[in-house]
């Protein structure tokens, strides 16, 4: 892992224990809460990428049992975080409890953050860490509620964290606290498991607390700290209009962050970002453009309106849409133009090559300049197998073409319109395919007046 915003002290190792072991029924999904999207990657994976970027040396994710799907996805996001399965869900500090193996391991730093708060930030996760390098026990991340209702509520004094009070438990006076718990939570490496162990479940709930160890380190003469973060960034999701509150909020740092690097969006709120979209300098997007993942966007470009782009990469100054459509492994080549009602999947277009209106190029690779014409379709797939079409430098398909792969057009080569390619063309040969055209002079006239007779009659 490599940190980029490691705490004050860069050398402090620090492990990161993630709580996604939550069911979140009312999403009314079959899928577990944390594996649920926002800009296209799923709330654990964004909460493991920023840990990692906060500079977590190791990370361990508490999951419910028989949950392979989550597993699965967090190999993916992060192949050094380690699994461990909470039986039953016995509150925040049993949770982090069945981490055990990986606490026992001495590390300077704890951290402990939720799986469905996918919107902190990595500077919040370091900023809990300062007051740990400066001797705190347990620095808890706290913020002014709006409505604090349901929250657990800070109990201070002066700048002291003495308690966090859970809702349930809290009295009418603490209630009226608008200071309050965000959940994640730093805890001084040595002490962790000493102060975890001595959680009681004597409360509302009758759960294990991790905010209990505020307490429990205070009455061992440590000291205990408060980070303040605003309440956006501890937005946690329970439902799918919370996951849409996300999802805005998301699109709305991704914005802002692509055109702080010198990206023009003519109509910001209209165009849906990707968590990895990457943007060169001096790009243009017309309003309604969304980026699937995966999309790379170079200097000087510039995209239409209505266009969707996943999985491509677009070299400087190529120009795309309106309305295309570029699918995984599209790559358009420097100054290429894609038009209007163009789909492209798994294919490299040239430098300066042009397709402009209304085409198919699926598996293909396509020369610099080539022009290929209004309508052309790859026809890459018979059902069974995709098979590719190469197209040559400089090479001109006329209009309305069909052409059969696996084919060759060679370099320079023409191919007449509506033709229907299933056999390949040498460099600079001309390739025809339809049916010959026959000429009869005067039929109309013949036509015109036989029909009109007919009518009379
Ligand atoms: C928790 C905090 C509360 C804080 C709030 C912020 C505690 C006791 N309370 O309350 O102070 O204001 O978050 O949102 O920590 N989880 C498990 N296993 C369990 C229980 C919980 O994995 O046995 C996970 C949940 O999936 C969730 C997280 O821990 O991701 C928080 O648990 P939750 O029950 O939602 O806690 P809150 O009551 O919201
Ligand atoms: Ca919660």
């Amino acid at each position: 892992m490599t940190p980029t915003h490691a705490a004050s002290s860069p050398a402090r190792t620090c492990l990161a224990i993630v709580l996604a072991a939550g069911e979140g029924t009312r999403m009314k999904s079959e899928k577990p809460k944390v594996l649920h999207q926002v800009a296209n990657r799923s709330m654990l994976g964004h909460v493991l990428a920023t840990l990692t970027q906060a500079g977590a040396t190791d990370a361990a994710v508490v999951i419910g049992p028989d949950r392979e799907d989550v597993a699965k996805e967090i190999q993916k996001v992060s192949t050094q975080a380690r699994i461990f399965v909470q039986r039953d869900r016995l509150g925040t500090a049993h949770a982090v409890l069945s981490a055990r193996e990986a606490l026992a391991q001495l590390v300077d730093d704890v951290i402990i953050a939720f799986g469905d708060t996918p919107l902190i930030l990595p500077e919040t996760f370091s900023k809990l860490r300062i007051p740990l390098a400066e001797g705190a026990a347990v620095v808890a991340m706290g913020f002014e509620a709006k409505d604090p209702a349901g929250y657990g509520r800070f109990i201070t004094s002066g700048t002291d964290l003495l308690a966090i009070r859970e809702h349930k438990d809290a009295t009418e006076e603490e209630r009226a606290i608008t200071l309050c718990n965000g959940g994640l939570m730093a805890i001084r490496g040595d002490l962790a498991l000493a102060l975890l162990d001595r959680v009681e479940n004597n409360n509302a709930k009758g759960e294990y607390y991790l905010t209990d160890i505020v307490e429990i380190a205070r009455s061992l003469g440590h000291r205990t700290a408060i980070a303040v973060v605003s309440e956006e960034e501890v937005h946690g999701v329970n439902d799918r209009a919370q996951l849409a509150a996300a999802e805005r909020m998301i699109q709305d740092r991704l914005r802002q962050a692509a055109m702080a690097s010198g990206v023009t969006l003519v109509a910001p709120e209209t165009v849906f970002l990707s968590h990895d979209t990457r943007f060169g300098q001096d790009v243009v997007v017309e309003p309604h453009v969304v980026f699937g993942p995966g999309v790379v966007v170079e200097n000087g470009t510039l995209i239409h309106s209505f266009s969707h782009l996943e999985g491509a990469r677009i070299y400087s100054g190529a120009e795309v849409g309106p309305f295309a459509r570029l699918r995984p492994g599209a790559s358009i080549g420097s100054q290429a133009k894609v038009g209007n009602f163009v789909e492209i999947k798994n294919t490299e277009l040239g430098a300066g090559a042009k397709v402009n209106h209304l085409s198919y190029l699926g598996d293909a690779s396509v020369g610099a300049k080539a022009n290929i014409g209004a309508g052309t379709i790859t026809c890459n797939y018979d059902g069974f197998g995709k098979y590719r079409t190469e197209i040559g430098e400089g090479a001109f398909i006329g209009s309305n073409s069909s052409l059969v792969a696996p084919i060759t057009i060679g370099k320079g080569a023409f191919v007449g319109s509506g033709s229907v390619i299933t056999e390949s063309l040498p460099d600079d040969a001309l390739g025809l395919g339809r049916g010959r055209q026959t000429v009869k002079e005067g039929w109309a006239i013949t036509f015109r007046e036989k029909s009109q007779d007919k009518k009379r009659k």
